[in-house]
């Protein structure tokens, strides 16, 4: 068992992918790091302070800790990056970059990157959406993500870097606030239920887009890292979800649990972004090449979120 880095390790999926790799491999073969630390969130762990966008400090962890496979999670969400363009710029495409050209040259093993839905723009086909299909994205945040992937495919077929990656769709969950993406109304919607206040979505009652809840989205990176690579017919753009919700569904289910939740619709420059993503996706290539079976439904996402905002 070699040892892991976590790039960008404070984020909503890095603070619950750090202890899933723990429990797993063991806390001394596990580094969390970002660009930021925040105290108290992994107790014992090791942690490296860690700005992706600097390739010298990217290597000096690599090397110092002699790291052999890279969760690669930093980056700038769909949101911050329409609000600074040069940041996601930044960070998603040089820090990625840094990744892959140190991994290649030191002798990583596996990188494994999170895409996302925001990849796909308005001529897009929305329901369905298979992972071949017209592609032409016009946020930064779906522009640097494309690149990602085109970049991973890169190192893959020219220099034999074992790179793999995902498109997430909205991911729920109740650990750490989402920051900047589209698909945060999820999340705050359930906050504001469990503390008895009112919600205002900024998206519309309609909007459908594909989901998960964070347990399978866990699963799924995890379960695609271990993957036979024999197996995998796709690089750096496996489909994952589990359903496709629209404000107004997620409204609907809370109030079974929480009936005096009101919501009220007051979209703003975020429906403009959901409105260029697909409602669901095909994943059935992920279910194929490695197994991908998500676990939680709309109901299940529903009932475990609010039993564990409640509980914490
Ligand atoms: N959360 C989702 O719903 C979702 C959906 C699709 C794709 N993704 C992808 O998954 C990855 C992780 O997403 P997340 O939701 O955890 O994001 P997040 O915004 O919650 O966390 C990102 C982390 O990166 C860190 N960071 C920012 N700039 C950095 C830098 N220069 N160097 C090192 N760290 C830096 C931040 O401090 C933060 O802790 C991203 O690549 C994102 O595109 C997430």
């Amino acid at each position: 068992m070699g040892t892991i880095l976590v790039t960008g390790a404070f984020g909503q999926i890095g603070t619950e992918l750090v202890p899933f790799l723990e429990k797993k491999f063991g806390k001394e073969h596990v580094i969390a790091s970002d660009i930021r630390n925040v105290e108290g969130v992994f107790p014992g762990s090791r942690f490296r302070m860690l700005d992706v966008s600097s390739r010298k400090d990217v290597s000096a962890v690599i090397r110092e800790e002699d790291v052999t496979s890279i969760f690669h999670l930093a980056g700038i969400l769909s949101a911050t990056g329409e609000k600074n363009p040069d940041l996601a710029f930044s960070v998603n495409l040089n820090g990625t970059y840094n990744i892959l050209a140190e991994a290649r040259d030191l002798g990583v093993e596996k990188v494994l990157i999170p895409s996302t839905i925001g990849v796909f723009g308005t001529s897009t086909p929305k329901k369905g959406t298979p992972v071949e299909t017209v592609i032409r994205p016009s946020t930064m945040y779906g522009i640097t993500k494309i690149s990602c992937e085109l970049l991973g495919e890169y190192f893959h077929s020219k220099f034999g870097l074992d790179v793999r990656g995902l498109r997430f769709p909205g991911i729920i969950s109740y650990r750490t606030a989402p920051t900047a993406g589209t698909t945060d109304y999820s999340v705050e919607m359930f906050l504001h239920a469990i503390r008895g206040n009112p919600y205002s979505c900024y998206l519309k009652k309609d909007t459908g887009l594909p989901m998960m809840y964070m347990p399978d989205a866990i699963n799924a990176m995890v379960q695609l890292c271990e993957a036979d690579s024999a197996r995998l017919t796709r690089r750096t753009d496996y489909h994952v979800s589990a359903y496709s919700l629209t404000p107004g569904m997620l409204e609907e289910a809370i109030r079974k649990h929480v009936p005096d939740f009101h919501v009220t619709y007051a979209p703003d420059f975020r429906e403009a972004i959901a409105e260029q993503w697909p409602e669901s996706l095909d994943c059935s290539i992920s279910s194929r090449d490695w197994g991908f079976s998500p676990k939680y439904g709309i109901e299940e996402t529903v009932i475990d979120m609010l039993e564990n905002l409640r509980r914490d």
